[in-house]
Parts: C-alpha cells; structure tokens; sequence
C-alpha cells in the first residue's frame, strides 16, 4: 500500500527532526551513560506540542492523527530512544486512554496538565505474576462507598518516577478472568501510594522504569476510566495503539543506526578506499535499507487503518514483530560497518543496539504478537 505523506504530515516530521537534533542529541549519550531520565526535556517536548499529540485540541492537545504521531515518534527515537519511549508511554498508553474512555470530568481534569507537561503520563499493567499473561493481574480494587481501596504491585512502569497521572489495571470485582479488570485513574502522591527503586536497565537507559506499589491506597470512585470490568479490553485497546507506536520507535532506532553506518563508510579507509567502496559493505548497507523501508510500510499501514478508525490490532502486531527484530538486527549490521570502533562508547551504534533489543520485548513480546497475528487467522 502506497503511502503519500500529507503536507502536515512532513512538516510534522521535519520540526520534530530538527527538534529531536537541536534539542535531545546533545544529551542522548550522557543520560544513557548516567541512567538518567531528561527531566529537563519534559517542558521543551510540552512547548514543542508532543506531549499533547494524541489530546484533542479542546483540552488543550493537538489532536494528530495516528500517522502524524508514529512519524514523530520515529524522529524522536532516531536521535534518543529513552525520548521516544517517554513520549510514547505518556501519550499511548496514559493520555489516549483518557482521551477516548474518559468521562467529560476526567477529560477536563486530567487531560490539559498531560498536555502542557505539568503532569507525565505512565501505565501500570504488568505485575511480578503476570507478565505476558496479562488477565492473571492481582492488583485489587475493592469499592469502600464512594472510594476504591487499592492493593497490590506494578512493575516496569515507564515514567514511573516522575509521571503524575497513572492509568492503572486492577480487580474491583470477584468476576472470574478479565472480567473482574478494571482500570483507573490514580494521582502520584495519594497515600498508600509508593513509588520504588527504578531498574538499571541495558538499554533506554534515560527512562524511568519502577515499580509501583499500592498499599490501602484510597482513590475517588469518580477515578474509575471507563466502565467497570472493561479494564482488560481498555487494557487491549490500549496496547493495539501503543504496539504501532513502539514499532514507530524501532524504525527511528534502526535508521539513527544506519545513518550513523553510512557516514562511517564513507569515511573510514582501510585498503586504499572508502570502506563504502567495498561490496561486503555495500551489502550490509543494502539490506538494512530494505530492513527499515519494510518496516515503515508496516508501522504506516498499521498506523493508517487507525487514523481511518479500522481494527488495527493485528495490523500493530505485525508491525511491532517485525520493526522490533529488525532494529535489533539493523542496530546489529550498524556496529560491524564500524567494526571494533561500533563495539565502543565512541559512536552511537552501541547504544542503538542495547536500545533496540527492548522493542523486541515492552508492549508484548515477539511471542505474543505472534499469537495475536495467528489467532486472526485462526479464530
Ligand atoms: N481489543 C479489544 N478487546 C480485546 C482485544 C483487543 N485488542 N484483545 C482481546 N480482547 C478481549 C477479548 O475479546 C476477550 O473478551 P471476551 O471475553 O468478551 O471475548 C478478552 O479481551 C480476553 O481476551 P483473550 O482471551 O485473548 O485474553 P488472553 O488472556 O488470552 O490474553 C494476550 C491475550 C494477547 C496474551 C494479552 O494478555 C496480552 O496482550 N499480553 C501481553 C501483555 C503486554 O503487552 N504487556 C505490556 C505491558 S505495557 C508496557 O510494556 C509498557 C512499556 O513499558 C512501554
């Protein structure tokens, strides 16, 4: 399927280039270096308009299209990938999900500050027993009048240590299975609210990834997002937007990779010539070109059938599968262009290549958007 980008959709990609190169490159290496989250970036990313990407213009966003936004994340994450995750954890999983299962309330409350950047946005699904198995979450939300009593722990929380509005998964009733999910809103700073050490990670090292843990922590009833017991299928819908957005990073890593492969080919001499010269070379430049051509075809594709409304579930699982190997394979090709110099903190492959093997494993696991593909065809 031919993509023919809009106007609005090159400019969008060309100001956050010349954003992410301006404003994210000079501080890319020393945050992975240092684990440390940017949390300078947060007003320049509000200021710049991606914080309120997937926020309709009324409260206060810019309400881009599904295309527009995995552009701009693929931008953000050729540069620095722990960007591009902040940004897309805060807008996929946390601002859409208040954006379209919010009640009026919840919109006009939450959704401005997400926007402007005084509040990130994080999701809190996974538990230390429900990983891929996502339904067998234990978190518990137990209805005490006109509160909900929360217990349990998150782990791997993206934003974690700095994000003001959580969306959260948990039990609120004794329906067996997905039924009994719920999902809600929780504040940073509500007592019984603990956020915990953050991981040191091998890649994206930049993002604060914690566990959470809730322990008789009271929140509004009025906090619940969407009906209760649709928390699962929130959950889902949530991550069919999300998958296209971390495939969306994949492709910039893989790209800031080659890039970076292709401008040391054309430097480094060994035999008298521009390694680029050599065919050995050439052919690793050749696949990787078509690595990452394939893979934006599968994130616009994906990302299109949403901008139109289609189902694009298993449209994001294949983009995820496929861009996740891919940047890991391309990141990979990128070092050995540079040999033993790529295998150093001297050049930025290194870093591209730890940062790409987690889109391989965050929104679902390879393994997992297989059996989301596979079950398509075979339900
Ligand atoms: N949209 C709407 N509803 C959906 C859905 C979707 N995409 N997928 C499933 N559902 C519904 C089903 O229709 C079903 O509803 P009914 O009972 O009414 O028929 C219900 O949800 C249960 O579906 P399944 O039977 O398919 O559920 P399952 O237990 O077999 O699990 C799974 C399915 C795909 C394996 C799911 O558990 C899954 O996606 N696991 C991976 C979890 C994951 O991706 N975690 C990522 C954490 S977030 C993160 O990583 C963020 C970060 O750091 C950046």
């Amino acid at each position: 399927m031919p993509f023919q980008l809009t106007d609005e959709q090159v400019l969008t990609r060309d100001s956050v280039r010349e954003f992410a190169e301006a404003e994210i490159a000079p501080i890319a290496a020393e945050i992975d270096q240092n684990h440390r989250p940017p949390l300078e970036s947060i007003g320049k990313l509000a200021e710049a308009g991606l914080l309120g990407m997937l926020i309709p213009e009324e409260y206060g966003g810019a309400g881009l299209d599904a295309l527009s936004y995995a552009i701009a994340i693929e931008e953000l994450s050729r540069v620095c990938a722990t960007h591009g995750v902040l940004v897309e954890a805060h807008s996929s999983l946390c601002t859409w999900a208040i954006a379209h299962h919010g009640t009026e309330d919840q919109k006009r409350k939450y959704l401005p500050d997400l926007a402007s950047g005084e509040a990130v946005g994080a999701f809190g699904l996974t538990e230390p027993n429900a990983g891929s198995d996502a339904s067998s979450l234990a978190t518990t939300a137990v209805r005490d009048s006109d509160e909900f009593v929360l217990n349990g722990q998150k782990i791997f929380i993206t934003n974690g240590g700095f994000a003001k509005t959580f969306v959260i998964m948990a039990r609120s009733t004794d329906a067996p299975g997905v039924k009994g999910i719920s999902a809600f809103i929780v504040e940073r700073g509500r007592p019984g609210f603990e956020i915990l050490e953050p991981e040191r990670k091998m890649g994206i090292r930049g993002s604060s990834t914690t566990p959470l843990a809730f322990t008789g922590c009271r929140i509004p009833a009025a906090n619940l997002l969407g009906q209760e017991g649709a928390g699962f299928k929130i959950a889902m819908q949530i991550l069919d937007g999300g998958r296209t957005g971390i495939a969306a990073q994949a492709v910039g890593i893989a790209q800031g990779a080659f890039e970076a492969a292709c401008k040391y080919a054309k430097e480094r001499v060994q035999f008298g010539r521009p390694i680029a010269a050599l065919q050995a070379i050439q052919w690793l430049i050749a696949d990787m070109a078509v690595d990452i051509a394939a893979g934006r075809a599968l994130v616009y594709r994906a990302a299109d059938l949403e901008s139109r409304g289609e189902p694009h579930g298993q449209a994001a699982a294949m983009a995820k599968l496929f861009c996740g190997e891919m940047a890991t394979r391309v990141t990979g090709k990128a070092i050995q262009v540079h040999g033993g110099v790529g295998y150093t903190e001297a050049y930025p492959v290194e870093r591209a290549y730890r940062d790409a093997k987690i889109t391989e494993i965050y929104e679902g696991t390879s393994e997992i958007q297989r059996l989301v593909i596979a079950r398509h065809y075979l339900r």
